[in-house]
């Protein structure tokens, strides 16, 4: 049987009377491509939030490669392997493209309170952000200030910034939103052509995108798991046509 990478069990997350995520249990497998959709507002990313450490959940257990991470710090999550990318443009637009990814791996490392050297003295640092950059297609970039790139060459940022650290597990929160078609189609690629070592839990709104991507697929609605299945149960799901397409 495959080994699990990820499992939660009755995760919830409460903000005041709202409860955004209500008691979800799933189990992600290594390797795997899980894609979760549902309505806004269902509670996407706040569940991401918990995976990740931004957000503590107020009840439930997470284990990540059968460790308890549940109340672990963000930080330490990160080391431990997990990686994202936000819902919201994440870079430093007064920065190149070099110099985020540089920020990103000096962030992770023992010695980053040397920041005040050069960064590309400290050895091994620009090499390894060039072949960051060159994995999303953006090697002839790096000097580029990060305001002056296409929105689309952002997201291509964002998703090495969410690589620097070799996250086994990758959690992506709409890398497609706002894209223009062939932009989508392109960062889309790139993320299909990532390869299976990274198991990927992927927030995706475009139907055609998430199925396209995806092993299986969970269906969050009002915080709950309705449905769990591969691309054609949800596809044929009454309940989930109703909710997520809005027609019976
Ligand atoms: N920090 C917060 N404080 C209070 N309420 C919040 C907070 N974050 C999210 N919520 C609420 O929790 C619910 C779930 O929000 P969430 O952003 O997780 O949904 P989502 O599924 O990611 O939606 P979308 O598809 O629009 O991104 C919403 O009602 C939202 O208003
Ligand atoms: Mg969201």
């Amino acid at each position: 049987m495959a080994q699990v990478i990820l499992s939660l069990s009755n995760v919830s997350k409460v903000f005041g009377g709202l409860r955004a995520v209500d008691q979800v249990s799933l189990q992600v497998t290594i390797g795997e491509r899980r894609v979760l959709i549902g309505p806004n507002g269902a509670g996407k990313t706040s569940l991401f939030h918990c995976i990740s450490g931004t957000h503590h959940a107020s009840a439930g257990k997470i284990l990540y490669l059968g460790r308890d991470i549940t109340h672990l710090h963000e930080f330490d999550r990160t080391i431990l392997g997990i990686g994202r990318t936000f819902q919201i443009s994440s870079v430093l637009v007064d920065l190149t493209v070099l110099e985020n990814i540089v920020l990103a791996i000096l962030g992770i490392q023992k010695n980053k309170w040397q920041i005040w050297r050069h960064y590309l003295k400290i050895k091994g640092v620009e090499s390894k952000a060039l072949a960051q950059l060159g994995q999303v297609g953006l090697q002839g970039q790096a000097d580029v200030f990060v305001k002056n790139l296409s929105y689309g060459e952002r997201r291509q940022l964002e998703l090495a910034l969410a690589l620097v650290n070799n996250p086994q597990l990758l959690l992506l929160d709409e890398p497609c939103a706002g894209l223009s078609p062939s932009e989508r189609k392109n960062l889309f690629n790139l993320i299909k052509s990532l390869p299976r070592s990274i198991t990927m839990l992927m927030i995706e709104h475009d139907m055609d995108v998430a199925l396209g991507l995806a092993d299986r697929v969970t269906v969050l609605h009002q915080g709950r798991v309705i449905l769990e299945g591969d691309s054609d149960e949800v596809r044929q799901n009454p309940q989930v046509r109703e909710i997520y397409f809005g027609q019976a």
